[in-house]
Protein backbone atom coordinates (compact mmCIF):
# COMPACT_ATOMS: atom_id res chain seq x y z
CA UNK A 1 0.00 0.00 0.00
CA UNK A 2 0.91 3.80 -0.72
CA UNK A 3 2.35 5.37 1.91
CA UNK A 4 -0.49 7.73 3.96
CA UNK A 5 -0.05 11.43 2.68
CA UNK A 6 -0.34 14.31 5.94
CA UNK A 7 -0.40 17.32 5.05
CA UNK A 8 -0.61 20.42 6.85
CA UNK A 9 -0.59 24.69 6.65
CA UNK A 10 0.48 27.23 8.87
CA UNK A 11 -1.08 30.62 8.23
CA UNK A 12 1.54 33.56 8.86
CA UNK A 13 0.34 35.82 10.66
CA UNK A 14 1.73 36.03 14.13
CA UNK A 15 4.51 35.10 16.61
CA UNK A 16 4.58 31.31 17.37
CA UNK A 17 3.41 31.04 20.96
CA UNK A 18 3.63 27.77 23.31
CA UNK A 19 -0.07 26.79 22.77
CA UNK A 20 1.30 26.67 18.99
CA UNK A 21 4.17 24.89 19.95
CA UNK A 22 2.29 22.30 21.90
CA UNK A 23 -0.72 21.69 19.80
CA UNK A 24 0.82 21.53 16.66
CA UNK A 25 4.41 22.29 16.05
CA UNK A 26 5.82 19.64 18.13
CA UNK A 27 3.74 17.07 16.98
CA UNK A 28 4.38 18.02 13.52
CA UNK A 29 8.23 17.77 14.11
CA UNK A 30 8.16 14.55 15.63
CA UNK A 31 5.52 13.72 12.16
CA UNK A 32 8.30 15.07 10.06
CA UNK A 33 10.92 12.17 11.73
CA UNK A 34 8.51 9.24 10.74
CA UNK A 35 9.62 7.33 7.42
CA UNK A 36 5.94 5.24 7.50
CA UNK A 37 4.02 8.12 6.26
CA UNK A 38 4.88 11.63 3.90
CA UNK A 39 4.19 14.86 5.52
CA UNK A 40 3.82 18.16 3.82
CA UNK A 41 3.86 21.73 5.63
CA UNK A 42 3.60 25.01 4.26
CA UNK A 43 3.52 28.44 5.39
CA UNK A 44 0.14 29.31 4.26
CA UNK A 45 0.69 32.93 3.21
CA UNK A 46 -1.81 33.35 1.06
CA UNK A 47 -4.23 32.53 4.01
CA UNK A 48 -2.17 35.44 6.06
CA UNK A 49 -3.62 37.85 3.23
CA UNK A 50 -6.98 37.04 3.94
CA UNK A 51 -6.30 38.48 7.97
CA UNK A 52 -3.85 40.55 7.47
CA UNK A 53 -2.94 43.62 5.29
CA UNK A 54 0.12 44.46 6.76
CA UNK A 55 2.86 43.38 4.64
CA UNK A 56 5.67 43.85 7.11
CA UNK A 57 3.81 41.50 9.37
CA UNK A 58 3.36 38.73 6.74
CA UNK A 59 7.05 38.95 5.83
CA UNK A 60 7.87 39.24 9.58
CA UNK A 61 5.63 35.98 10.71
CA UNK A 62 6.75 33.99 7.52
CA UNK A 63 10.11 34.70 8.37
CA UNK A 64 9.40 33.43 12.19
CA UNK A 65 7.75 30.45 11.40
CA UNK A 66 10.39 29.10 8.86
CA UNK A 67 12.89 29.65 11.39
CA UNK A 68 11.21 28.19 14.33
CA UNK A 69 10.02 24.84 12.98
CA UNK A 70 13.55 24.36 11.59
CA UNK A 71 15.41 25.56 14.81
CA UNK A 72 13.02 22.65 16.47
CA UNK A 73 14.41 19.99 14.51
CA UNK A 74 11.76 19.67 11.49
CA UNK A 75 13.02 16.92 9.56
CA UNK A 76 13.21 18.88 5.90
CA UNK A 77 15.02 15.84 3.93
CA UNK A 78 12.15 13.14 4.88
CA UNK A 79 8.91 15.98 4.96
CA UNK A 80 8.09 18.57 2.62
CA UNK A 81 8.24 21.99 3.95
CA UNK A 82 7.60 24.98 1.64
CA UNK A 83 5.70 27.92 1.19
CA UNK A 84 2.39 28.24 -0.39
CA UNK A 85 3.03 31.21 -2.74
CA UNK A 86 6.07 29.39 -3.87
CA UNK A 87 3.77 26.70 -5.75
CA UNK A 88 1.83 28.87 -8.52
CA UNK A 89 -0.47 26.00 -9.10
CA UNK A 90 -1.82 26.12 -6.02
CA UNK A 91 -3.45 29.56 -6.92
CA UNK A 92 -4.60 28.38 -10.25
CA UNK A 93 -5.72 25.21 -8.99
CA UNK A 94 -7.55 27.60 -6.48
CA UNK A 95 -9.56 29.21 -9.44
CA UNK A 96 -10.41 25.91 -10.80
CA UNK A 97 -12.43 24.60 -8.19
CA UNK A 98 -13.76 27.78 -7.51
CA UNK A 99 -15.99 26.96 -10.59
CA UNK A 100 -16.96 24.11 -9.42
CA UNK A 101 -17.52 24.44 -5.74
CA UNK A 102 -20.66 25.75 -5.11
CA UNK A 103 -21.57 28.60 -3.25
CA UNK A 104 -24.20 27.52 -1.05
CA UNK A 105 -21.35 25.50 0.68
CA UNK A 106 -19.39 28.63 1.07
CA UNK A 107 -22.30 30.57 2.52
CA UNK A 108 -22.30 27.98 5.34
CA UNK A 109 -18.43 28.40 6.46
CA UNK A 110 -18.24 29.02 9.94
CA UNK A 111 -15.93 31.91 9.64
CA UNK A 112 -17.86 34.11 6.44
CA UNK A 113 -21.42 33.32 8.87
CA UNK A 114 -19.47 34.64 11.79
CA UNK A 115 -18.44 37.75 10.14
CA UNK A 116 -22.05 38.33 8.42
CA UNK A 117 -23.16 37.90 11.89
CA UNK A 118 -21.45 40.43 13.45
CA UNK A 119 -23.01 42.73 10.50
CA UNK A 120 -26.01 41.88 11.05
CA UNK A 121 -25.83 43.04 14.89
CA UNK A 122 -24.43 45.82 14.44
CA UNK A 123 -26.84 46.78 11.61
CA UNK A 124 -24.69 46.98 8.96
CA UNK A 125 -25.15 45.35 5.28
CA UNK A 126 -24.56 41.80 5.92
CA UNK A 127 -21.59 41.64 3.85
CA UNK A 128 -20.38 44.86 5.18
CA UNK A 129 -16.03 44.97 5.24
CA UNK A 130 -15.97 41.13 3.98
CA UNK A 131 -13.35 40.54 0.94
CA UNK A 132 -13.63 37.74 -0.95
CA UNK A 133 -10.74 36.65 0.10
CA UNK A 134 -12.56 35.89 3.59
CA UNK A 135 -15.76 34.19 0.96
CA UNK A 136 -13.57 32.20 -0.76
CA UNK A 137 -10.92 31.32 2.15
CA UNK A 138 -12.09 27.73 1.78
CA UNK A 139 -11.49 26.75 -1.73
CA UNK A 140 -7.61 28.07 -1.26
CA UNK A 141 -7.48 25.47 1.75
CA UNK A 142 -8.88 22.43 -0.66
CA UNK A 143 -6.64 23.47 -2.92
CA UNK A 144 -3.68 23.66 -0.76
CA UNK A 145 -5.02 19.92 0.13
CA UNK A 146 -6.15 18.07 -3.05
CA UNK A 147 -3.12 19.50 -5.29
CA UNK A 148 -1.02 17.08 -3.72
CA UNK A 149 -3.75 14.30 -3.03
CA UNK A 150 -3.92 14.27 0.93
CA UNK A 151 -5.34 11.65 2.93
CA UNK A 152 -4.96 13.18 6.52
CA UNK A 153 -5.12 16.48 7.12
CA UNK A 154 -3.89 17.32 11.44
CA UNK A 155 -5.77 20.18 12.54
CA UNK A 156 -7.75 22.09 14.87
CA UNK A 157 -11.46 21.63 15.92
CA UNK A 158 -11.98 24.83 14.19
CA UNK A 159 -10.74 23.76 11.14
CA UNK A 160 -12.70 20.38 10.41
CA UNK A 161 -15.60 22.07 8.41
CA UNK A 162 -12.99 23.11 5.78
CA UNK A 163 -11.68 19.59 5.12
CA UNK A 164 -14.56 18.54 5.11
CA UNK A 165 -15.73 21.16 2.57
CA UNK A 166 -12.30 20.18 0.74
CA UNK A 167 -13.83 17.19 0.49
CA UNK A 168 -17.32 17.73 -1.05
CA UNK A 169 -15.15 20.13 -3.40
CA UNK A 170 -12.93 17.08 -4.61
CA UNK A 171 -16.28 14.91 -4.74
CA UNK A 172 -18.21 16.86 -6.99
CA UNK A 173 -15.18 17.30 -8.90
CA UNK A 174 -14.05 13.76 -9.31
CA UNK A 175 -18.06 12.84 -10.45
CA UNK A 176 -18.28 16.14 -12.85
CA UNK A 177 -14.95 15.17 -14.54
CA UNK A 178 -12.58 13.26 -13.86
CA UNK A 179 -11.10 11.13 -10.84
CA UNK A 180 -8.32 13.56 -10.03
CA UNK A 181 -8.30 14.14 -5.82
CA UNK A 182 -7.98 11.85 -3.22
CA UNK A 183 -10.64 12.42 -0.34
CA UNK A 184 -8.89 13.79 2.50
CA UNK A 185 -9.90 13.57 5.99
CA UNK A 186 -9.33 16.24 9.13
CA UNK A 187 -7.40 14.30 11.89
CA UNK A 188 -8.28 16.03 14.95
CA UNK A 189 -5.74 14.93 17.86
CA UNK A 190 -7.59 14.89 21.29
CA UNK A 191 -4.74 13.90 23.12
CA UNK A 192 -3.26 17.16 22.22
CA UNK A 193 -3.30 19.92 25.05
CA UNK A 194 -5.12 23.62 24.11
CA UNK A 195 -3.20 25.67 26.55
CA UNK A 196 -4.49 28.14 28.31
CA UNK A 197 -3.01 31.74 28.09
CA UNK A 198 -1.76 33.58 30.93
CA UNK A 199 -5.19 35.29 31.74
CA UNK A 200 -6.54 31.46 32.08
CA UNK A 201 -8.53 31.66 28.63
CA UNK A 202 -7.06 29.87 25.37
CA UNK A 203 -3.92 30.55 24.43
CA UNK A 204 -4.58 32.90 21.29
CA UNK A 205 -3.15 35.95 19.77
CA UNK A 206 -6.31 37.46 19.74
CA UNK A 207 -7.09 37.54 23.43
CA UNK A 208 -3.18 38.89 23.72
CA UNK A 209 -3.01 36.17 26.77
CA UNK A 210 0.01 34.19 24.80
CA UNK A 211 3.74 33.13 25.85
CA UNK A 212 5.77 33.51 22.80
CA UNK A 213 7.72 30.55 22.45
CA UNK A 214 11.57 32.13 21.59
CA UNK A 215 11.30 35.06 23.45
CA UNK A 216 14.55 35.95 25.77
CA UNK A 217 14.91 33.47 28.96
CA UNK A 218 14.53 36.62 31.01
CA UNK A 219 10.95 37.92 29.46
CA UNK A 220 10.01 33.46 29.58
CA UNK A 221 10.16 33.91 33.00
CA UNK A 222 8.23 37.37 33.36
CA UNK A 223 5.90 35.71 31.15
CA UNK A 224 5.33 32.59 33.42
CA UNK A 225 5.43 34.68 36.19
CA UNK A 226 2.43 36.79 35.09
CA UNK A 227 -0.03 34.02 35.00
CA UNK A 228 -3.08 34.36 36.69
CA UNK A 229 -3.00 32.05 39.74
CA UNK A 230 -5.10 32.20 43.11
CA UNK A 231 -4.36 34.09 46.56
CA UNK A 232 -3.76 30.73 48.24
CA UNK A 233 -0.81 31.19 50.66
CA UNK A 234 2.28 28.93 50.68
CA UNK A 235 1.52 25.65 53.03
CA UNK A 236 -2.55 25.61 51.44
CA UNK A 237 -2.95 22.63 49.44
CA UNK A 238 -4.16 24.06 45.90
CA UNK A 239 -6.09 22.31 43.23
CA UNK A 240 -3.99 20.96 40.09
CA UNK A 241 -6.95 20.93 38.15
CA UNK A 242 -8.39 23.84 37.99
CA UNK A 243 -4.52 25.58 37.71
CA UNK A 244 -2.99 27.28 34.43
CA UNK A 245 0.18 26.63 36.04
CA UNK A 246 -0.44 22.57 36.30
CA UNK A 247 -1.55 22.42 33.03
CA UNK A 248 1.23 24.06 31.48
CA UNK A 249 3.52 22.14 33.69
CA UNK A 250 1.62 19.22 32.06
CA UNK A 251 1.98 19.43 28.51
CA UNK A 252 6.21 19.53 29.10
CA UNK A 253 6.95 17.17 31.83
CA UNK A 254 6.78 13.55 31.86
CA UNK A 255 4.50 11.36 33.28
CA UNK A 256 6.43 11.19 37.21
CA UNK A 257 7.20 14.33 37.01
CA UNK A 258 3.21 14.90 36.18
CA UNK A 259 2.56 13.03 39.09
CA UNK A 260 5.00 14.50 41.54
CA UNK A 261 3.86 18.24 40.67
CA UNK A 262 0.51 16.84 41.97
CA UNK A 263 1.69 16.10 44.93
CA UNK A 264 3.55 19.05 45.65
CA UNK A 265 0.04 21.27 45.02
CA UNK A 266 -1.49 19.09 47.94
CA UNK A 267 1.23 19.73 49.99
CA UNK A 268 0.67 23.29 48.97
CA UNK A 269 4.03 24.40 47.23
CA UNK A 270 4.18 28.15 46.96
CA UNK A 271 3.35 29.58 43.49
CA UNK A 272 6.13 31.39 43.25
CA UNK A 273 8.04 28.17 43.41
CA UNK A 274 6.02 26.42 40.94
CA UNK A 275 6.49 28.85 38.68
CA UNK A 276 10.15 28.71 39.12
CA UNK A 277 10.23 24.95 38.67
CA UNK A 278 8.06 25.81 35.31
CA UNK A 279 10.28 28.44 33.98
CA UNK A 280 13.28 25.88 34.35
CA UNK A 281 10.64 23.12 32.87
CA UNK A 282 9.88 24.96 29.99
CA UNK A 283 13.15 26.83 29.39
CA UNK A 284 15.44 23.44 29.56
CA UNK A 285 13.34 21.92 26.76
CA UNK A 286 13.56 25.39 24.31
CA UNK A 287 17.28 26.72 25.44
CA UNK A 288 19.22 25.29 22.78
CA UNK A 289 16.49 25.67 19.93
CA UNK A 290 16.09 29.18 20.99
CA UNK A 291 20.04 29.66 20.24
CA UNK A 292 19.55 28.07 16.34
CA UNK A 293 16.35 29.98 16.05
CA UNK A 294 18.20 33.10 16.85
CA UNK A 295 20.65 32.42 14.48
CA UNK A 296 18.51 31.38 11.88
CA UNK A 297 16.96 34.59 12.38
CA UNK A 298 20.23 36.30 11.70
CA UNK A 299 20.27 33.96 8.46
CA UNK A 300 17.21 34.37 6.17
CA UNK A 301 19.12 33.20 3.03
CA UNK A 302 19.42 30.08 4.47
CA UNK A 303 16.10 29.81 5.49
CA UNK A 304 14.86 31.39 2.07
CA UNK A 305 17.33 28.40 0.18
CA UNK A 306 15.05 25.01 2.60
CA UNK A 307 11.75 26.86 1.53
CA UNK A 308 13.08 26.80 -2.29
CA UNK A 309 14.39 23.55 -2.08
CA UNK A 310 11.27 22.39 -0.24
CA UNK A 311 8.83 23.98 -2.68
CA UNK A 312 11.32 22.71 -5.99
CA UNK A 313 10.34 19.08 -4.72
CA UNK A 314 6.93 19.73 -3.87
CA UNK A 315 6.33 21.37 -7.43
CA UNK A 316 7.24 17.48 -8.38
CA UNK A 317 4.27 16.99 -7.23
CA UNK A 318 1.99 20.13 -7.95
CA UNK A 319 3.02 20.24 -12.22
CA UNK A 320 1.74 16.83 -12.76
CA UNK A 321 -1.68 17.57 -10.69
CA UNK A 322 -2.07 20.71 -12.50
CA UNK A 323 -1.93 18.92 -16.13
CA UNK A 324 -4.32 16.19 -14.89
CA UNK A 325 -6.81 18.79 -14.03
CA UNK A 326 -6.57 21.13 -16.81
CA UNK A 327 -7.09 18.51 -19.01
CA UNK A 328 -9.83 17.58 -17.14
CA UNK A 329 -11.46 20.48 -17.82
CA UNK A 330 -10.55 20.90 -21.16
CA UNK A 331 -8.18 23.85 -20.83
CA UNK A 332 -5.15 22.41 -22.64
CA UNK A 333 -2.90 22.74 -25.79
CA UNK A 334 -5.04 22.15 -29.27
CA UNK A 335 -3.03 19.55 -31.90
N1 LIG B 1 -6.54 27.61 7.56
C1 LIG B 1 -5.62 26.93 8.41
C2 LIG B 1 -5.57 27.63 9.78
O1 LIG B 1 -5.87 28.81 9.87
C3 LIG B 1 -4.24 26.91 7.81
C4 LIG B 1 -4.24 26.16 6.53
C5 LIG B 1 -4.21 26.69 5.27
C6 LIG B 1 -4.34 24.75 6.38
N2 LIG B 1 -4.23 25.71 4.36
C7 LIG B 1 -4.31 24.51 4.98
C8 LIG B 1 -4.41 23.68 7.29
C9 LIG B 1 -4.40 23.21 4.48
C10 LIG B 1 -4.50 22.39 6.77
C11 LIG B 1 -4.50 22.15 5.38
O2 LIG B 1 -5.21 27.01 10.74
Amino acid sequence: MAKQRVLTGITTTGTPHLGNYVGAIRPSIAASRDHSMDSFFFLADYHALIKCQDPQLVRQSSKEIAATWLALGLDTDNALFYRQSDIPEITELTWILCCSAAKGLMNRAHAYKAAVQVNEEAGEDPDFGLTMGLFSYPVLMAADILMFNAHQIPVGRDQVQHVEMARDIAQRFNHNFADVFTLPQAAVDDNVAVLQGTDGRKMSKSYNNTIPLFQTEKQLRKSINKIKTNLLEPGEPKDPDGSTVFQLWSAFASRVEIERMRGEFENGIAWGEVKKQLFELVNGELADARERYNELMDDPGHVESVLLRGAERAREYSVPLIGKVRDAVGISRMG
